[in-house]
């Protein structure tokens, strides 16, 4: 069974009880500014779970790309991986655990087909300062259900992590585990819950892999148990039952209904169905591992942690980039960036030629094209923008890589000469780890653009520590200096929503408009930054654009702005919007299920343009009174435009 398979059944199994399917949404969160990627299932439902009426109803099911940028580091053990898909379903204030619980164990029993003796479950053990008691209404529901197999099932008190390694499984088959363990919420556990977050305590499913694939350094000497990362127990699944927010006092009230937020990982649930816990060996990743394999000619399994790098790290990039994030320097872009330099270092060990990563990325494509059919229209883009990247960083990697010798060359007291000239003596082991100081790691990020884990990593392998902390601040000075810093993000695009960048991103609708009139709607936004000067605008076009054209397009704006109509919202739900073909969007996969429209009409009723956007705008064209001028008309990267404008 594949990792495709097990999705569309799931789907299918959640349909047939009542779910309507939603499409993921991106991983880019719309409208959430406290973190720059989506990171669950449960993220862009936050305002159902609170109360807020969903246009799908009650209950709701889909397959939700997830990129956890905090497991990039963790990425080349058998279970990480910074991109993968989770299932999830979800219970509006409609049903509640004894459904849920039933409804995940059939699921992975009957249709996926899972010895339910090798299924461990865990359940909150109750926490009295916060009132909140133990989870008994979950035991028993899991007693019936082992009970339904044949199967006794004991319930263990464990407590903490910690407390685990010693008391053991005790032939258990349910566990309480506490709030550090079993409660959860996007910040954790409830002390490090923000006053109006949500959460609440979950019940988690682990598929016991066997004692041999143990690799939890403890084991040898201490007790297994599930809840602990182990590598012999996996987490296939987490039922949360989200029924509390928390107050400012630091108390947990009742939310107005109770939920179910339901995750389970997709590879993670098709590594139980093989019964071998290595997630690059479900089919979703072994079409990249394979082409690895093929290009540099060596074994997964002699290569473990350069094989799983360059996979993961390729297959989180042509996601990100698939949801309109290319590489650069910034935010979210800079992790795309980080991915696939890192991925470069990394195709070097295995000696793979250069210039194939595109290939390497039309293998993802590939295997997920039919779940995530955008990927297919975006494959030139997508494969474009990683072969440009690994081009660009390999001029530079060469140079810094020199660099870096020197650097350790100085600082390492034990070289010796070969072939006259100057090496480090690994023979020698270090006697104690030695500093590469803070502003070497940042000059090689400067200038030669390494990526701090990429310097940390070949530090590492010529026994020096990077100074971390230093090198942070370098970086946070760094940003502060260069008006992109994370601080100063723009909203939509937009530097702030002083008069004259409102009117000037109405104007850009307005030149969207003019654009497409003028030379074809293939073209559509790929970028915007509009500051009180002018705006910049990034849109795809293949070629230059003749002067005359670029005349009509302003006095296709200008007639707009002097024919001085309403500028009106519409909301109406995606759907309705993406059926009308003459409302434009860039980023369909990145909006809400329901969207606004603006609407930009001369006084005559004439319709100048008509797109999806988060605003704001002007209220009437004619409140513009100026000029539109554009003042540059540019290549931005291949196959995208650039146009600078101003209002005068
Ligand atoms: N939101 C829950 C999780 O991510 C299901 O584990």
């Amino acid at each position: 069974m594949s990792g495709n398979e097990i999705r569309e059944k799931y789907l299918a199994f959640m349909e047939k009880n009542g779910h309507a399917i939603v499409p993921s949404s991106a991983l880019v969160p719309e409208n959430d500014p406290t973190t720059l990627f989506t990171g669950s299932g449960m993220q862009p439902l936050i305002p159902y779970l609170m109360g807020e009426k969903h246009p799908k109803g009650v209950r709701l099911t889909d397959s939700q790309k997830c990129f956890r940028a905090n497991d990039i580091e963790e990425v080349g053990d058998n279970r990480h991986t910074t991109f993968f898909e989770m299932l999830g379903n979800w219970s509006l204030g409609d049903y509640f655990k004894k459904e849920q619980l039933r409804w995940f164990f059939t699921f992975l029993v009957d249709e996926v087909g899972l010895d339910p003796a090798k299924i461990y479950v865990t359940v909150f053990a109750g926490d009295e300062a916060l009132g909140i008691p133990r989870d008994h209404e979950a035991v028993s529901i899991w007693k019936e259900l082992f009970a339904e197999r044949g199967i006794e099932a004991k319930d263990v008190f464990i407590g903490s992590e910690e407390d685990g390694y010693q008391v053991g499984m005790q032939g258990g088959r349910i566990f309480y585990y506490d709030a550090a363990k079993n409660w959860w919420s996007r910040s954790g556990k409830p002390v490090n819950m923000p006053a109006g977050e949500i959460g609440g305590p979950d019940s988690e499913v682990f598929y016991d892999f066997g004692p041999e694939h143990a690799t939890h350094p403890v084991y040898s000497k201490q007790a297994a148990h599930p809840n602990s990362d182990s590598g012999q127990f996996l987490e296939i699944g987490n039922s949360v039952f989200i029924e509390y927010i928390k107050q400012e006092d630091g108390s947990f009230s009742k939310l107005p209904q109770r939920n179910v937020d339901f995750g389970g990982g997709l590879e993670r649930i098709a590594a139980a169905k093989v019964g071998q816990p290595d997630m690059f060996k479900v089919d979703l990743l072994q079409n990249v591992v394979t082409q690895i394999e093929n290009l540099s000619g060596l074994h997964y399994e002699d290569n473990l942690v350069a094989f799983r790098v360059i996979t993961d790290h390729i297959r989180g990039a042509v996601f990100l980039i698939g949801d309109g994030i290319m590489p650069g320097n910034t935010d979210q872009d800079y992790f795309v960036r980080r991915l696939l330099r890192r991925a470069v270092r990394y195709a070097d060990k295995l000696a793979i030629p250069a210039g194939k990563f595109a290939l390497l990325a039309e293998s993802v494509i590939t295997t997920y094209s039919a779940h995530y059919p955008t990927l297919l229209t975006k494959k030139a883009e997508i494969t474009e923008a990683i072969a440009r990247e690994e081009e660009q960083f390999r001029k530079t990697l060469e140079a810094g890589l020199k660099q870096f010798n020197k650097i350790s060359l100085q600082i390492h007291v034990v070289s010796k000469e070969v072939d006259g000239k100057k090496v480090i003596d690994k023979s020698v082991a270090p006697v104690a780890k030695k500093a590469l100081s803070a502003q070497n790691a940042f000059d090689l990020y400067t200038t030669y653009g390494f990526p701090i884990e990429l310097t940390e990593e070949i530090a590492a392998e010529q026994g020096l520590v990077v100074e971390r902390a230093g090198f942070d601040a370098l970086m946070e000075q760094h940003k502060a200096t260069s008006r992109t810093g994370a601080e100063q993000k723009f909203k939509g695009g937009l530097a702030d929503s002083s008069e004259l960048v409102i009117e000037l991103h109405t104007a850009t609708h307005l030149m969207l408009a003019g654009l497409q009139k003028e030379l074809g709607t293939h073209i559509h936004q790929a970028g915007s930054n509009i500051t009180g000067e002018r705006l910049r605008y990034d849109f795809t076009h293949p070629e230059k654009i003749e002067k005359a054209n670029l005349e009509r397009v302003e006095m296709y704006v200008n007639d707009a702005i002097k024919a001085g109509g309403e500028v009106t919202i519409e909301i109406m739900s995606k759907e309705k919007a993406q059926a009308d073909s003459t409302i434009e969007a860039s980023f369909w996969d990145r909006y809400p299920d329901e969207v606004k429209v603006y609407t930009m009409k001369g006084s005559d009723g004439a319709i100048y343009s008509r797109e999806l956007c988060g605003g704001p705008h002007v209220q009437n064209l004619h409140d513009i009174r100026k000029t539109f001028k554009i003042i540059k008309e540019e290549s931005s990267s291949a196959g995208v435009r650039r146009i600078k404008a101003i209002l005068e």
